[in-house]
């Protein structure tokens, strides 16, 4: 069945340039680039997409961080679509990221981690409905 997932190359990925590759290696997946745009996350969506982190120690600086610069925002389709960027993008920490995941390959830091993906076809509806609208 056909899933939906938002994916998002975040700034320290974009201002390094790695946009082009980042984008082949989804495309690669046989997923459906379904909308791509370049933009700027604004601190009221950094809030909605990370609400589930408020409070923690590392949330200020996730926002300041996602907020900090161009992002290219991206809805990807096809089965497992979720499952899939997930599994293409590694874990959160590069450290722990495998080689061949864009995390393992691109990764600086934990903060700067180069991709985010949503984490369940529920929160790809509604991070869909943050960044593009319902
Ligand atoms: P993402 O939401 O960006 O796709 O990443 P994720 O699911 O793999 O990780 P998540 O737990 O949702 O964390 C969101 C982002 O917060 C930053 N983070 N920093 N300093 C820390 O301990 C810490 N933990 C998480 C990361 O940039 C992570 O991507
Ligand atoms: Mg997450």
């Amino acid at each position: 069945m056909s899933q939906k997932t938002y994916v998002m190359i975040k700034p320290d990925a974009v201002a390094r340039g790695f946009v082009g590759r980042i984008v082949q290696r989804f495309e690669d997946t046989g997923l459906i680039i379904e909308r791509l745009e370049y933009g700027v996350v604004t601190q009221d969506e950094a809030a909605q997409n990370y609400r589930e982190h408020e409070g923690k120690p590392f949330y200020a600086g996730l926002v300041d961080y996602i907020t900090s610069g161009p992002v290219v925002k991206m809805v990807l389709s096809g089965p497992e679509a979720v499952a899939v960027c997930r599994k293409l993008m590694g874990a959160t920490n590069p450290r722990d990221a495998a080689p061949g995941t864009i995390r393992g390959d691109f990764g600086l830091s934990v903060e700067a981690n180069v991709v985010h993906g949503s984490d369940s076809p529920e929160s790809a509806e509604r991070e869909i409905a943050i960044f593009f609208g319902a």
